[in-house]
């Protein structure tokens, strides 16, 4: 590859991954896995490394813009990566996370935020939150938009949450993340991350709602497939992590060598280790 080659674009391109993809694997329990990327670099390597799923998460914020949380991020913002990521990727199936602001105020303002994040090459959209959401879902899904919901802890709401802590730790709480779901799912989602949730609670929703994908972050193997911050698993992140990452970069090798140890680990159900998940 020339320097000044698009990242990739050497590479032979396997089978693209669709939705309809997707669901033979969660029809045959073959796990899915995913990962974030933000730029056209690393969209290649997982592209190349065999991950099925790409998401441009608003992850991004804390990740390459360092700030605190993921609620400044723009939409143009999200657009320009999700581009740059379609740019590197051939393959994969990319989903484009909806940032804070950008679809609470109408399904008509989704749909419009929607629009941009698929005009960019975005296959699938991401929105965080249940009950209200309901609505919104339905609507994006009635007009195209295929659709990833996010429960549990969603960051996008960390200061009504009072931090970064596990979700539907009570009955009470289990049980509206669970209802929650059952509505996402009846509302046309077709996958939904779970993320910081104990894990027989997320078990629980994918055998309550057989027909979505259930990706998991910090919830246990029980899910469909998993997801994890690209910059967490490579050990690029400084400070404290969530004790459920693995650092796939440890064992030496390259980037690729890596990202190729986690979707043969998630494949093979070594990780998510579930002694890490004792809440
Ligand atoms: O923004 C993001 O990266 C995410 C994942 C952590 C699921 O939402």
């Amino acid at each position: 590859m020339s320097v000044h080659s698009t990242p990739g674009a050497d590479r032979p391109a396997r089978k693209p991954v669709t939705l309809h993809t997707l669901r033979e694997m969660h029809a045959r329990r073959e796990p899915i896995t995913m990962l974030t990327a933000y730029d056209a670099t690393f969209a290649s390597l997982l592209d190349a490394a065999g991950v099925d799923t790409i998401l441009v998460g608003d992850s991004l914020g804390m990740v390459l813009q360092g700030k605190p949380s993921t609620i400044p991020v723009t939409l143009d913002e999200m657009a320009y990566h999700t581009a740059c990521v379609a740019r590197g990727n051939r393959s994969a199936f990319l989903i484009g996370d909806l940032p804070f602001g950008s679809y609470q105020q109408s399904p008509a303002q989704a749909m419009a935020s929607s629009q941009a994040l698929m005009a960019a090459g975005a296959q699938m959209v991401k929105l965080e939150g249940g009950g209200w959401t309901a609505e919104t879902v339905h609507f994006l899904t009635q007009r195209g938009v295929p659709v990833c919901a996010h429960l549990g802890l969603t960051p996008q709401s960390v200061h009504a949450l009072g931090g970064y802590r596990v979700q539907g730790r009570n009955d009470e709480s289990a049980a509206t993340l669970r209802a929650h779901a059952r509505e996402l799912a009846d509302a046309g989602a077709a996958m939904l991350v779970l993320e910081l949730v104990p894990s027989a609670l997320a078990a629980q929703v994918q055998a309550e709602c057989p027909q979505l994908i259930t990706i998991g972050i910090g919830a246990g193997g029980g899910t469909a497939g998993q997801v994890l911050v690209l910059h967490d698993m490579l050990g690029l992140t400084r400070g404290k992590l969530p004790r459920f990452v693995r650092n796939f970069m440890s064992e030496g090798g390259s980037v690729e060598d890596a990202i190729r140890r986690y979707v043969a680990a998630v494949k093979d159900r070594s990780f998510p280790d579930e002694s890490l998940h004792a809440y």
